[in-house]
């Protein structure tokens, strides 16, 4: 069993990539950035701006060699209505946050994604939109396809049911274009990357005690530059990966750490992992450092409940390989949304540990997990065309005592085209 060892940087963070796009239909220039997400979700975010008037390029940085994505707007009330549909692929982000940029325009907007987004429902951006005086036709009132007819939107207060970063990202973009003041309140802490952005790009917002507000834009703001902090949620498959696998010593660096992403560092941390955050600093309005990551023995499992999950939801899939490795139990309930992301996680997750011979028990919510000191593995993982459950599958290969035979390895591109590789250079460095 070799060890996992040397430096990494992940590409750029993915919530933060689609932002950085879609903000800068705000604006009015032509737009940098840096470190851009290489991820078919971000290009498909592209593609549907580039059908609603914006233009997209791809450049090189002053040295000629880091790519640079550059992004020409003339500004919100200069979008057009696009000639034929947007198309989001598998991407929520991409739906839901275009949802509310297109909402407050006076045109109609037809969108649809592959299978697995079509099957996802979109009912908690619809009924608040209409509430906003958008009108919407779906196909059962919830699920792609869908078409948004925009007009003039009035201000709304929401109380989030479901903590969720995508909805309060759309809810603002609609009412940046809203009569009046429209608030957001999500149940627990969220990615807060909607928030940074607008700080570092200028657009004026209020924040107070979990609520954000923004009311509608009065003018453009000017082009900006951006540099994408690494993705965290790709960074913790190689924190997993290391923590649990002698030997290993990796640096992963420039790793977005955002307080609404943290839960994998902390968590791990608190399972006894020798994880040291290097140099913590701000970029952009976005907090990043460096983290060093050592195997230092068998982790344990500890229990995480609904306050937290919310910080880490992407990540839980990975993290109950920790567990699996690891001594006691790992128990994760309140996490019910991970049964409606790319797939049912939960249930795909345990079916696939079971497979591999681990202990493990589904609850509607989240999972127990009971630790062992191996996993036996050489079984087969399905992967439902999710890409973090192909790479979940991808890290549990390299775990457990025989790699497991993933079904569809290529769906890791949603996320992180170059996974499979920078995994091999780290098992042989
Ligand atoms: C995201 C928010 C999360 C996350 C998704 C990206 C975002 O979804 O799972 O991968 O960029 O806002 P929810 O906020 O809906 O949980």
């Amino acid at each position: 069993m070799s060890p996992l060892l040397g430096t990494l940087q992940v590409p750029g963070d993915k919530s933060i990539s689609h932002r950085a796009l879609i903000f800068s239909a705000f604006s009015r220039g032509r737009s940098r950035i840096y470190n851009c997400s290489p991820a078919a979700d971000v290009r498909s975010t592209g593609e549907c701006l580039s059908k609603l008037g914006l233009e997209i390029e791809a450049d090189r940085d002053a040295h000629g060699s880091a790519p640079v994505i550059v992004i020409e707007s003339r500004g919100i009330d200069e979008l057009r209505a696009p000639s034929g549909e947007l198309f989001a692929g598998n991407s929520g982000t991409t739906m839901r946050l275009l949802s509310g940029l297109v909402a407050g325009r006076s045109f109609s907007t037809r969108f649809d994604g592959d299978d697995s987004l079509r099957r996802r429902t979109m009912k908690r951006i619809f009924d608040p939109l209409v509430e906003m005086g958008a009108s919407v036709r779906a196909r059962d009132s919830a699920y792609a396809p869908f078409e948004i007819n925009g007009s003039a939107l009035r201000g709304r207060s929401f109380q989030l049911q479901v903590a969720s970063a995508q909805v309060e990202a759309c809810l603002l973009l609609a009412g940046l274009q809203a009569e009046g003041e429209t608030s957001v309140t999500a149940p627990y802490t969220v990615r807060d990357h909607t928030s940074r952005m607008f700080s570092h790009i200028g657009i004026p917002f209020s924040a107070d005690n979990g609520t954000l507000a923004v009311r509608r834009l009065q003018e453009p703001v000017p082009p900006f530059e951006l540099v994408v902090p690494g993705d965290i949620s790709s960074a913790a498959f190689f924190m997993v990966a290391a923590a649990c696998r002698p030997g290993s010593n990796l640096l992963l660096q420039n790793v977005g750490m955002n307080p609404g992403r943290t839960l994998i560092v902390d968590v791990l941390k608190e399972m006894g992992a020798d994880l040291e955050i290097v140099e913590p600093r701000e970029q952009c309005c976005e907090p990043i450092a460096d983290i060093r990551v050592k195997y230092s023995g068998p982790l344990h499992g500890i229990t995480l409940g609904k306050e937290r999950v919310a910080s880490g939801i992407d990540e839980l899939p990975v993290l109950a390989l920790a567990g699996a490795l690891g001594k006691g139990e790992l128990r994760v309930s309140g996490a019910e949304e991970l049964r409606h992301k790319e797939s049912d996680r939960i249930k795909a997750l345990c079916d696939n540990l079971k497979l591999a011979g681990v202990a493990v028990d589904e609850l509607p919510d989240g999972f127990i997990i009971r630790g062992g000191s191996a996993v036996e593995g050489g079984s087969p993982w399905q992967s439902h065309g999710d890409h973090r459950l192909a790479m979940t599958g991808a890290i549990a290969s390299a775990l457990f005592e025989k790699p497991v035979a993933i079904d569809d390895l290529d769906c890791a591109a949603v996320s992180y085209p170059g996974f499979y590789d920078d995994l091999a250079r780290l098992l042989r460095s």
